[in-house]
């Protein structure tokens, strides 16, 4: 992870650099949520995908660089009054805090807009064609059928008396979709065809679920100290999450069981998957 951390802090940047002109507050917001925080598991979890077919280590830290700004993106958002209102994110002020409100969207804006011209650089694949897949599969996971319909989503479900199952797609989507595209980018990387992927795709949506329980579950029992966030919001939103719905034991039990799942899902892989498994372990482990 720290290695990961590295690489991506070296790539935002290389690729933010602040210009002397009067756009030089956009790229110091982009740089302020980018740079220095967060687990940086998405990329690394592009990079376990790959590992398994030996694609190379550019166009897994750039794949990884494209996913982690979509997702930092989407905390900028997430984080907005408009939103969850939160002041704290990855130990840091949030953006609208520590610059503005306006601001605060554009660097969300180009973050979403980096990612993709990112994936479209030749640096990234030699092959053009798995570059659109890369784009494409991008695409669907963070828009409307991915992480924005799940925000959309998770915003409803503080007015609405959502069911387990209406849960569990809420949480696929929102935080699911995004952990399947890093899963499947090291397919797409090493032009593995579509049969070979199951069971990634089954690893990648228990994983997903599991990774949001956990999240939840440290919205109630973590401390802002170690998460880096403020804690107890949910509940304070009045949000159905798995905790909501099934309690903190039986929502630990839930996340335990997914994982497990989700390393069943790796049963035809050998060693060569241990960084997935142990990134499944960790997703529910973690303090943070
Ligand atoms: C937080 O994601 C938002 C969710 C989807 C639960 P992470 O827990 O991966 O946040 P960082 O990247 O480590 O800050
Ligand atoms: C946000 O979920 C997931 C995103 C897609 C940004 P949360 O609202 O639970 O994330 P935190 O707890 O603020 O990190
Ligand atoms: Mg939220
Ligand atoms: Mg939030
Ligand atoms: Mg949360």
């Amino acid at each position: 992870m720290a290695d990961m951390a590295t690489a991506i802090d070296a790539e935002f940047d290389r690729l933010l650099t602040v210009p002397n002109d009067p756009r030089a507050r956009l790229y110091e917001a982009m740089r302020h949520s980018a740079i220095g925080g967060g687990k940086r598991l998405r990329p690394l979890l592009v990079h376990a995908s790959g590992s398994l077919f030996n694609v190379s280590r550019e166009s897994i830290v750039r794949t990884g660089l494209a996913v982690e700004c979509i997702h930092v993106y989407s905390l900028i958002h997430d984080d907005l009054p408009a939103m969850d209102d939160d002041d704290l994110r990855r130990g840091k002020p949030t953006v609208h805090r520590a610059f503005d409100e306006a601001t605060a969207i554009l660097a969300g804006d180009c973050l979403h807009d980096l990612a993709f011209s990112v994936l479209a650089d030749a640096e990234t694949h030699a092959d053009p064609f798995v570059r659109c897949d890369l784009i494409r599969a991008l695409a669907l996971a963070s828009g409307p059928a991915g992480m924005a319909g799940g925000q959309m989503m998770d915003l409803e479900a503080e007015n609405a008396n959502f069911d387990l199952p209406t849960t569990t797609r809420l949480q696929q989507l929102k935080t699911g979709a995004l952990f399947g595209f890093c899963v499947e980018a090291g397919a797409i990387l090493a032009r593995l065809p579509e049969e070979g992927r199951r069971g990634l795709h089954g690893y990648a949506r228990d994983l997903g679920l599991a990774f949001q329980i956990a999240d939840d579950l440290l919205d109630v029992e973590g401390d802002a100290g170690s998460t880096g966030k403020a804690v107890g919001k949910d509940a304070a939103a009045g949000k159905a999450t798995f905790v909501s719905l099934m309690g903190v034991e039986e929502a630990r039990t839930r996340a335990t069981m997914l994982v497990d799942q989700a390393k069943t899902h790796l049963a035809a892989f050998g060693p060569e998957a241990d960084l997935l498994r142990a990134i499944a372990d960790f997703s529910v482990s973690r303090r943070h």
